[in-house]
């Protein structure tokens, strides 16, 4: 099933203009310890991110009195009208020695000169159904970081994994990190939720003012629930960690598990999750739903260069180490398994 989903899309970005959808490119603006929504107004939130779109990203971003669009002077992403933020953990390699190194990312298909980031998608919908694009303030969370078993992480529907045997891989996606090594590295793939209860632009835990589809899927286009009777653009991220530099057998666990962690210290990958401020200026994002754009380009919408994107940086608010061989992972986050026992 997830492989059809994905494939589906793939088909529909690369043959069937009819089925429109934004696929673009935003460039890392940059990785730190923040996290506006969980812990906003902290600078050394407990696990690592990577962020990518608007540079008015900080760790406070108080939608009572931030208008990103005003507040940012760029953007990574490539659609520049997109002063969006959006933003996931980072992946690690574990040393059989126990220290961990950070795996790099890279460009996606067709976006390979982009400074690492992810390849973003806006899908309105595969019926030709009307969609209500975000509105200022918004935000959400899809998938949470304290999950390690598939039970639990069967509540998010489309959190998965890619093992690319070679960059256009689209099949086999999984629920927890690829228990082999993965040619061309590992995709990390987040697909938001579809329905809004259509009044609240956030939660408390960030999540329950959106939902599913009821009785179906996005994919096949089933209804929102009543609670939650609006539909919204299906978000989606797609991000390429670079583990070719990890992949040699005899550098993985010798009990035959997987090396990589995510910051938030799951070594199983069931925990994936993604964070989302939107941030388009004006109608930009209604006006691209509404006019069956596809790919990256879009009459009447801004377009930069992948290059200018990825000038467009922000300074880590505080100076940590992140890069060589480190004896934790940044924050000191401890790495849990499937029984969320604490294994380093
Ligand atoms: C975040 O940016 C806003 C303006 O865009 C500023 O008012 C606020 O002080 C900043 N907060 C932090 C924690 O840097
Ligand atoms: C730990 O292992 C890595 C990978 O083999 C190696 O590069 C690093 O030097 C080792 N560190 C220590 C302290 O032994």
């Amino acid at each position: 099933m997830l492989q059809n989903w994905h494939r589906g899309l793939m088909l529909a970005w690369l043959l069937t203009p009819a089925s429109a959808l934004l696929r673009f490119s935003c460039s890392q603006l940059v990785t730190e310890r923040l996290d506006p929504l969980v812990n906003p107004g902290v600078v050394g939130s407990p696990h690592l991110h990577q962020i990518i779109g608007g540079n008015s990203f900080n760790a406070s971003m108080d939608p009572k009195t931030l208008s990103i669009p005003d507040a940012a002077t760029c953007t990574t992403c490539t659609f520049a009208d997109d002063f969006s933020n959006y933003w996931t953990a980072v992946l690690f390699f574990r040393a059989r020695n126990g220290t961990y190194k950070r795996v790099p990312q890279k460009g996606n298909v067709y976006f390979e000169e982009s400074h690492g980031g992810m390849t973003i998608y806006y899908i309105p919908s595969y019926q030709n159904k009307k969609v209500t694009a975000f509105k200022p303030g918004f935000r959400m969370i899809t998938g949470d970081p304290t999950i390690r078993t598939k039970e639990e992480a069967a509540k998010y529907r489309q959190l998965t994994y890619t093992c690319l045997e070679d960059p256009m891989t689209r099949t086999g996606e999984t629920l927890d990190m690829p228990k082999k090594p993965c040619k061309a590295g590992i995709m990390a793939n987040l697909r938001f939720p579809t329905c809004w209860d259509g009044v609240n632009l956030d939660s408390a835990d960030h999540s329950s003012h959106v939902s599913y589809p009821e009785g179906g899927t996005f994919e096949n286009g089933a209804p929102c629930p009543a609670t939650h009777p609006v539909p919204i653009p299906q978000l989606f991220y797609e991000i390429v960690w670079d583990t070719t530099a990890f992949n040699n057998p005899t550098d993985w666990p010798a009990d035959g598990s997987q090396p990589f962690v995510w910051s938030y210290g799951d070594a199983t990958g069931l925990g994936n999750h993604g964070d989302y401020v939107f941030g388009w200026k004006g109608n930009a994002l209604q006006t691209a739903m509404d006019t069956n754009c596809n790919g990256d380009r879009c009459n009447g919408l801004g377009y930069q260069t992948i290059k200018n994107g990825n000038a467009c940086m922000k300074k880590p608010s505080a100076d940590e180490n992140l890069d060589g061989w480190l004896s934790e992972l940044p924050g000191g986050m401890p790495v849990t398994d499937a029984k969320g026992n604490v294994i380093m």
